[in-house]
């Protein structure tokens, strides 16, 4: 842990751009954080916060462990990650749906001995074994539209943002899992030891949620 500054790590790619105006209707300066850089530490030495720019998927194993006092992250991503946190704020941005997907020819009881393609392998083994479906994970990367039209798998666990996806490539909504927006997150040890500075933060941010 750092005692200087309050490291807050955030994810890089779509939610980053929301996540800076949040933070700056916050009051926060995020000067730093819109020039090109390659830079992966930025600093706000006025508010004593600094920024650590991470895959998506990396932001609750910093917030965890302590390297990073806070995150912003999709509930989606946290979900699947299962770690031990405080989640304290639904940020209002980032909005999109965990659902299962496939072919419109695939109904009824599609999901039982089937392959299931995703980037969530947690979210979707909960998911059947909730449902006492007994089906094969398929773990992808990205692209996983793609395996039900390769035949890779019957059917696909994912996030649907607007559906576009989906639909340009013939795929339909079977089952809604759960819905999913930005969540800030809190390391444990963080909050009892630099009480004032984050609670303070999330003061001003849920200030600034719509
Ligand atoms: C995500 C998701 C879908 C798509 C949904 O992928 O896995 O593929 O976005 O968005 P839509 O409903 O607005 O079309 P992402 O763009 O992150 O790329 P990836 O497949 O390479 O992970």
């Amino acid at each position: 842990m750092n005692m200087d500054y309050i490291t807050i790590a955030m994810a890089k790619g779509r939610l980053a751009e929301k996540a800076i105006a949040l933070l700056e209707k916050a009051g926060i300066d995020c000067s730093e954080l819109k020039v090109e850089t390659r830079k992966l530490i930025l600093k706000d030495e006025s508010s004593g916060i600094r920024f650590v720019m991470v895959k998506p998927v990396d932001v609750p194993t910093y917030v965890e462990y302590g390297a990073a006092d806070m995150g912003i992250v999709g509930k989606d991503v946290l979900m699947e990650a299962d770690v031990d946190c405080y989640e304290m704020l639904d940020l209002g941005f980032g909005f999109c749906r965990m659902v299962v997907a496939g072919p419109r020819e695939v109904t009824g009881r599609y999901f039982v001995d089937k392959r299931v393609a995703t980037k969530y392998p947690r979210i979707a083994e909960r998911y059947f074994k909730e449902k006492g479906e007994n089906v094969e994970i398929i773990k992808l990367n990205g692209s996983v539209e793609l395996a039900p039209i390769l035949g890779l798998s019957e059917v696909i666990v994912d996030i649907v943002e607007t559906g576009k996806t989906l639909k340009e490539n013939g795929l339909v909504v079977l089952d809604e899992i759960f819905s999913s927006s930005a969540r800030l997150i809190v390391n444990r040890a963080s909050l009892k030891v630099k009480s004032q500075p984050i609670k303070n933060i999330i003061a001003r941010l849920r200030g600034a949620i719509n």
